[in-house]
């Protein structure tokens, strides 16, 4: 999948109208400055390294966020619907979660996490369209997103660390501590865990779904049915404005 320079533009300014709406004062403004600090780098990082696992493409990373609000957006109506306790979380943790799951992809304060990979071999063998970054001492990505968050002081609540820390579900083994508790008093007190994991799993999938099985029937992936259906489709007009760096803009003609 390729996404054009105008679409990744369009991608950004989406992701930022996201805080904009549902992150209050202050710390919407911590998050945005955070965010601004480092727009150049987050806008054109892949979601992965490798091209079989999802969005391994330059705007793959924030396509997948801006994906994922919404997955999760919609699977939290159906738990609503359901009947889950709606007390235990916000429509705020919920959304700040889903923004900042898979921060820790982006590396640390100065170096990326994933960085074009120079083996053509393993670029032609094994799809790694990029690869790790030694520089970067090795954290998860969970850990790695809410360190960055606390060192730039975007603070954030009990629910918002334990859903983040566990959005890969059993995928992590990790997470069996939150998961395969029989212990009702070593359960998450909240669902917003498994909303979030469900939310990012359907995203991961679709994605899947949309570059991967046209190939393997043999066809050409449609691009239309890779765009984010926003839930509010006015949530463009909150936009906060587009790319303004003449750098990245430059950046982003060249693609
Ligand atoms: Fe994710």
């Amino acid at each position: 999948m390729k996404l054009t320079a105008e679409e990744i533009g369009e991608n950004w300014d989406m992701f930022l109208s996201y805080i904009n709406k549902y992150i209050s004062s202050p710390r919407k403004e911590k998050l945005l400055d955070f965010y601004k600090k480092f727009e150049e780098r987050l806008i054109l990082m892949p979601a992965s390294y490798k091209k079989e696992y999802h969005n391994a493409f330059p705007g793959g990373y924030i396509d997948h966020v801006n994906r994922v609000i919404e997955c999760c957006l919609k699977v939290n109506d159906v738990w609503v619907e359901m009947g889950v306790d709606t007390s235990t979380y916000s429509i705020e943790e919920l959304v700040f979660s889903a923004i900042n799951h898979d921060l820790g992809k982006m590396g640390d304060e100065n170096h990326d996490s994933y960085i074009t990979q120079d083996d053509n071999w393993r670029r032609d063998k094994l799809g790694e369209e990029y690869k790790f970054n030694e520089k970067v001492p090795f954290a998860s990505v969970p850990d790695r997103g809410l360190f960055l968050l606390q060192a730039h002081g975007v603070q954030y609540s009990f629910n918002e660390m334990i859903t983040i820390q566990t959005h890969d579900g059993l995928y992590d083994d990790a997470n069996k501590k939150y998961f395969m508790s029989y212990s009702p008093g070593q359960k998450p007190r909240t669902s917003l865990p498994f909303i979030v994991h469900q939310g990012d799993l359907m995203a991961a999938r679709i994605e899947f779904e949309v570059e991967w099985l046209p190939k393997l029937r043999g066809e050409v992936p449609k691009k239309d049915n890779f765009k984010v259906k926003l839930t509010d489709k006015k949530i463009k007009d909150k936009a906060l404005g587009s790319i303004k760096s003449n750098g990245l803009n430059d950046l982003l003609q060249k693609l």
